[in-house]
């Protein structure tokens, strides 16, 4: 299937939306692990990495890379903590423009180690992921085309590791619009029922869900999604991460940018400049089906404590604030006593769980 190359001319805004959301997942990410004792060293792998930046020097994930790390350091100033950015690209003359683009960077970053690699995928990912075990936490960046790079065997091999995010990037409007060719199924973890309610606005969100089917067994695994819209075409970002708080994170970003896509993916037409007279009717579906889900298990008693609540809602692709209000509505309408809801990170953390009180 013929490409386009995003780097013959400048990023588009749905590029744009792509690289701020990685930009502001390693802002988000970088002083947790600077500031962590039990982590020696941070590492970020950047698969296809791309030249560095667009044809008109916008930056592209190598330099996001680099200008998130150097405000990390300059804030956080923990200049003992090892930091190594790993770039890796294919095609011969981005190679080369990428080693320009980072050699002048060196000099700016004493701190961190570069390597750089011009290779396919699957051998690079090879020879660098026995780095990531051990005392290290890694971000990794899979800014692939199309849909095929991410397999079972390297998914799970990601899931496997420990104090490792993931975000990567598919281009799931190609699922959609090649389900009638039975090969589109080798490369992602569709099934033919996904195919039903799938369309091409809500594929994406589809198929980042699927890939809750490669999850290994007795792994917990927190996944996000972000559908990106351009023109006719959709495709996004799928993040993934052992830790509540890296979906946290992840979840506050994309919340910022309008849910789990840059366009009304559910048909909700709200006007965020022109509220309607009733708050109700401002409400992305998201949220009202959340709403509906969390009350039917918290009245069912399968949830049954704040910290419950709050692992709802991350695997709901909502925010701890959004289950804290649906419990108050629940208080309101009189399904619940009146009680106080502490359901955020902060109560996760906490050694002991307050139990949800029921009439
Ligand atoms: C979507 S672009 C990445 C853009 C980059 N993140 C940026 O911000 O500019 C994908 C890049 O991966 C490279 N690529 C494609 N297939 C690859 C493979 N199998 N192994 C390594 N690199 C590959 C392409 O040459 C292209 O530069």
């Amino acid at each position: 299937m013929p490409r386009r190359d995003l780097h013959q001319k400048p990023y588009d805004e749905g590029t744009q939306d792509k690289l701020d959301l990685y930009r502001e997942y390693l802002r988000e990410w970088l002083p947790v692990f600077i500031n962590l004792p039990s982590v020696e060293t941070l590492q970020i792998f950047d698969f296809f990495a791309g030249p560095g930046n667009d044809t008109e020097g916008n930056p592209g994930s190598p330099l996001i890379t680099c200008e998130e790390i150097r405000k990390a350091l300059n804030h956080h100033g923990n200049r003992t903590k090892k930091i190594r950015a790993y770039f890796n690209e294919c095609a011969a003359d981005k190679y080369q423009d990428l080693s320009s683009c980072i050699d002048e960077q060196r000099i700016a970053l004493p701190q961190v180690e570069f390597t750089i690699k011009q290779s396919d995928f699957h051998s690079v990912f090879e020879q660098w992921e026995p780095l990531m075990r051990g005392k290290t936490a890694n971000l990794l960046f899979l800014d692939q085309n199309g849909v095929q790079q991410i397999t079972e065997d390297i998914f799970k091999t990601i899931v496997r590791l420990s104090l490792t995010d993931v975000i990567f990037f598919i281009s799931s409007g190609m699922v959609n619009r090649f389900k009638n060719i039975q090969e589109i199924r080798k490369y992602v973890p569709v099934t033919d029922a996904d195919f039903v309610p799938m369309n091409g606005k809500n594929v994406h969100r589809i198929v980042a869900d699927a890939y809750r089917r490669w999850i290994p067994e007795g792994h917990t695994y927190y996944r996000g999604s972000f559908s990106i819209q351009k023109g006719p075409n959709v495709y996004g970002l799928v993040f993934g991460s052992h830790h509540p708080r890296g979906i946290d994170k992840f979840l506050h970003i994309a919340w910022r940018k309008g849910g789990d896509a840059n366009f009304d993916i559910d048909n909700d037409g709200i006007d965020p400049n022109a509220p309607s007279l009733f708050s109700e009717y401002d409400k992305p579906t998201k949220i009202t089906v959340f709403e509906k889900d969390l009350e039917i298990e918290v009245l069912e008693h399968r949830i049954l404590t704040n910290k419950e609540v709050y692992i709802f809602s991350l695997q709901c692709g909502v925010l701890g604030s959004h289950a804290k209000a649906a419990m108050n509505k629940m208080v309101k309408e009189e399904k619940l006593p009146h009680q106080v809801f502490r359901i955020s990170y902060g109560a996760w953390t906490k050694p002991n769980a307050e139990p949800i009180k029921h009439f």
